[in-house]
């Protein structure tokens, strides 16, 4: 099929990418002509393991081209994908500033029957919205219908290709019929909805997982007091089915451009119908609250951190990714500072992206590898779970610090792991 594109971020450009994989025409579009030309040279603008070599395959293969010209793109498909950002507002709301620009000009761009279809995250009767759009400025007739995305970053690629649902919101038979057909070589699971419903399982399903994120947390935080193990804990839960073993880590809580936005979002929605989501805004709450754990476990530690040498590892949101939206090491390395510490931070590739944070370039020192940032320091904070990390020599890290303080913020070690060490160790809703 002849597919385009509009946006090639995370989404876009995965989902393009993927789609010119499996045998279709694709267009990837972006008014960013800098990003365009980057492209057309294959410079790939996210880190994203396996995304190089498929844009190299299928540029090379004539499936895949990059263009910033909507009006011929939009005009030569069959099928027209949105996937440009929908932002927060300050109130948390999404905004749909361009997901709205977007569905004029492919209005304006139409010369016949076309499926447009809605990967952004957008709110429930979003999709009505584009339909009135669509047809207040085209003479031709189309469909418009929700396909919402449920990729992770880190493992964008093999999400995309492997999915463990498709869900299609649409009434229109004809166009649930050539989406089933597309979608049809990922996988067998695919669901046919209402336009609302898609639009509500894309948050419901984030929500619901940022909700067993904050769960563990506070279950952890629980477990620190009582004497208990969280990731026992997790583990014991996680054999009944009906619960599940995964998004049960404890940590330092969730970031990132999805899961903050969409439960605010949410929140928003169901404030929007006059009904108070009072789990969700506990979820936040929660979420909020747990990066400073950190802080806590460093002050019954170190006592006062005035002047005091504190190493960061991991600056990115999660591991496999150079993305710090929401990153929980920002709040944690300014409160460092406002406390008075001296801070290292190193991360294997996104300290790039992190220090544009900060104006001050001089406010933090800026390492090239785990162990430079290690040495000296009073204590030491593990933020992200990068296999680096886990890989460290822990006796020559504990002869290169000053004092032996590591605090693993996504539970990385094990105390046989740590046996043959002086280090004081504290993790997350594990025992001391
Ligand atoms: C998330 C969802 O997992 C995707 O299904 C969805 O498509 C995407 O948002 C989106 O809406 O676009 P992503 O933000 O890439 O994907 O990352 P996740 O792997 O879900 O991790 C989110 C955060 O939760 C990370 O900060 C991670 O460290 C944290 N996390 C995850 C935990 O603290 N504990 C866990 O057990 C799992």
């Amino acid at each position: 099929m002849k597919l385009t594109f509009i946006g090639t971020g995370y989404v876009g450009l995965v989902s393009g990418v993927c789609f010119s994989e499996i045998g279709n025409q694709v267009t990837c579009v972006d008014k960013d002509l800098a990003k365009i030309e980057r492209l057309k040279q294959g410079e790939v603008p996210i880190y994203e393991p396996g995304l190089q070599e498929l844009i190299e395959k299928n540029t090379g293969i004539g499936n895949l081209k990059f263009t910033s010209d909507l009006t011929t793109s939009v005009q030569e498909a069959d099928v027209v994908f949105i996937c440009v950002g929908t932002p927060s507002l300050p109130s948390g709301e999404a905004n749909l500033e361009y997901v709205e620009q977007v569905a004029q000009d492919i209005a304006l761009a139409m010369n016949g029957y076309k499926i447009v279809v809605t990967k952004s995250t957008v709110p429930v009767g979003t999709n009505d919205k584009i339909k009135a759009i669509v047809s207040q400025l085209s003479p031709h007739p189309f469909d418009v219908v929700s396909i919402p995305e449920f990729l992770r970053e880190g493992s964008a690629v093999k999400d995309t290709l492997r999915p463990d649902r498709i869900i299609i919101g649409t009434s229109s038979e004809r166009a649930a019929a050539t989406l089933t057909e597309l979608h049809k070589p990922l996988t067998d699971e695919i669901m046919i909805t209402e336009v609302r419903s898609a639009e509500m399982i894309k948050y419901a399903s984030n929500a619901f997982l940022a909700t067993k994120i904050s769960f563990i947390n506070e279950i952890a935080n629980i477990c620190e007091k009582v004497g208990a193990d969280v990731t026992n804990v997790a583990k014991g839960m996680g054999y009944d089915k009906r619960i599940g073993s995964s998004f049960l880590q404890a940590g330092i809580g969730y970031g990132g451009s999805c899961f903050p936005k969409d439960t605010n979002a949410l929140i928003q929605i169901a404030g929007n119908v006059d009904y108070e989501f009072k789990l969700l805004k506990s979820v936040v709450e929660v979420n909020n609250d747990q990066r400073f754990n950190i802080i806590s476990k460093l002050n019954h530690s170190l006592g006062n951190l005035q002047g005091k040498t504190i190493g960061i590892w991991g600056l990115a949101f999660k591991p496999n990714t150079d993305d710090v939206r929401e990153a929980p090491a920002l709040d944690i390395i300014k409160t460092l500072l406002k406390e008075g510490a001296v801070v290292k931070a190193y991360d294997p590739i996104a300290t790039a992206n992190f220090r544009q944070f900060f104006s001050n370039e001089g406010d933090v020192e800026w390492c090239e590898s785990a162990m430079e940032t290690a040495e000296s320091c009073d204590a030491l904070c593990l933020l992200t779970d990068w296999a680096e990390f886990k890989e460290v020599d822990l006796q020559h890290l504990n002869g290169i610090m000053k004092q032996p303080v590591l605090i693993d913020g996504r539970n990385v070690y094990s105390r046989d792991q740590l046996a043959e060490t002086t280090f004081q160790y504290y993790s997350i809703g594990r025992p001391e």
